[in-house]
């Protein structure tokens, strides 16, 4: 038997975390709803105790992300995205300093604002495109947490200058790996230190849970991360991680349909005269196409579009009506389901004045390319 490091990621998406295939076992990893679990009676033996600290219903999902991300450890699932971004927090000492790109996503943006409002961190807001920039804000700082491409401005960073860079002065790396998925990009591959996800996007992948996931192959980190868990209580519930699971194993498929309709609508977008800007690094005019080319082994299914307004008509309502104008694409927040979403960023308090008004961020799904085409063409009409 092959190692699984030997296999493609689509085949272990499909092959992995399964049980042993026996007579009458089943086929998927059954789902355990306990609290608690059976001791041994003394204080040694036991490799569960208590449901906030294990769950044999989180060890599939955590063995496969950690192998997709060739990570030494498995993933560590949190209740959320937004979880496991918090978990980071135990890796700042008190009074610590924390560089975030300008364009982060904006939760992660504002949970840190407000730490250091609390005057827990010191935080350096960068922008990631600028890589000597960036590492100079470096300097000093105990940890940083980078995107690319960031969200919803789509920029791409030299991820390998930069944790390069990081890994020489010292400072723990973190990149948030949700747009890209282990299939475009394995950030720990590149000298991060800790990777991570939103779980809820395109690895589950259906709209219908929301989890985190971190993951490092550094074990001091590692046990602090899942110490952080145990006693913070962010945990996945078992249904939620029986979901994950599912929807994973699909998630080749996925991401590959969803990021052909993607460039076929970001060029559709570009040719168009009620379009200003479109961004979408698989487009030859993103600023940072040749990087993103480089780097990703695929762009996402994440673009962006300026509406431009009719005569007289203001830069939120050109925006507003482009998207109720259309069809096939949901007005939501969230991405990387199998399904079309579409909003106006800058409907959310917390997103910086340097995302235009008039942004509309287009998370694609996997339904027929020419009919969405079609259905943004009508709506621009
Ligand atoms: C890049 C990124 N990181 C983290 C999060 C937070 O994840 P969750 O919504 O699962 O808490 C999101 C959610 O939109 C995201 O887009």
């Amino acid at each position: 038997m092959k190692n699984a490091q030997d296999f493609s990621a689509q085949t272990l998406l499909v092959t992995g975390a399964r049980p042993r295939p026996v007579t009458n076992a089943p086929l998927n990893e059954p789902v355990v709803f306990s609290s608690t679990f059976v001791g041994t009676g003394s204080d040694s033996g036991e490799e569960r105790t208590y449901g906030r600290y294990a769950n044999p219903s989180w060890d599939g999902f955590e063995d496969l992300l950690g192998q997709l991300e060739e990570a030494t450890n498995p993933a560590i699932l949190f209740s959320s995205g937004m979880a496991a971004v918090a978990a980071l927090t135990a890796l700042v000492p008190f009074g610590g300093t924390v560089v975030v790109p300008r364009h982060a996503y904006q939760g992660s943006l504002v949970l840190f604002r407000q730490q250091e409002e609390a005057g827990a961190i010191k935080l350096k807001s960068v922008d990631i495109t600028d890589t000597q920039a960036t590492i100079a804000a470096l300097d000093g700082a105990d940890l940083v947490l980078l995107e690319s491409p960031t969200n919803p401005m789509l920029e791409i960073a030299d991820l390998a200058a930069l944790l390069r860079a990081a890994r020489e002065a010292g400072i723990i790396s973190v990149v948030d790996n949700t747009f890209n998925t282990p299939l475009n990009l394995r950030p720990l591959e590149l000298g991060a230190d800790v990777v991570v996800h939103s779980v809820t996007k395109y690895l589950a992948g259906h709209s219908d849970v929301i989890l985190g996931a971190v993951l490092t192959s550094n074990d001091e980190l590692y046990a602090k991360i899942r110490n952080h868990r145990a006693l913070h209580g962010a945990i996945a519930g078992p249904m939620e991680s029986f979901l994950a699971l599912r929807g994973m194993r699909t998630l080749a498929l996925r991401l590959r349909a969803a990021e052909a309709n993607a460039l076929q609508l970001a060029d559709f977008l570009s040719q168009h005269e009620r379009i200003g800007e479109v961004r979408y690094p698989g487009l030859p005019s993103h600023p940072q196409h040749e990087l993103a080319t480089e780097l990703l082994g695929g762009y996402g299914a994440i673009l962006t579009a300026t509406i431009n307004p009719r005569p007289g008509q203001s830069l939120v309502a050109a925006a507003d009506e482009f998207i109720a104008a259309l069809q096939l694409f949901t007005p939501a927040t969230s991405l990387g389901g199998v399904e079309s979403l579409v909003e106006r960023r800058r409907r959310h308090q917390g997103e910086p004045e340097s995302v235009p008004e008039n942004l509309v961020r287009i998370s694609v799904g996997i339904e027929n390319g020419a009919e969405l085409v079609a259905d943004v063409a009508a709506a621009l009409e």
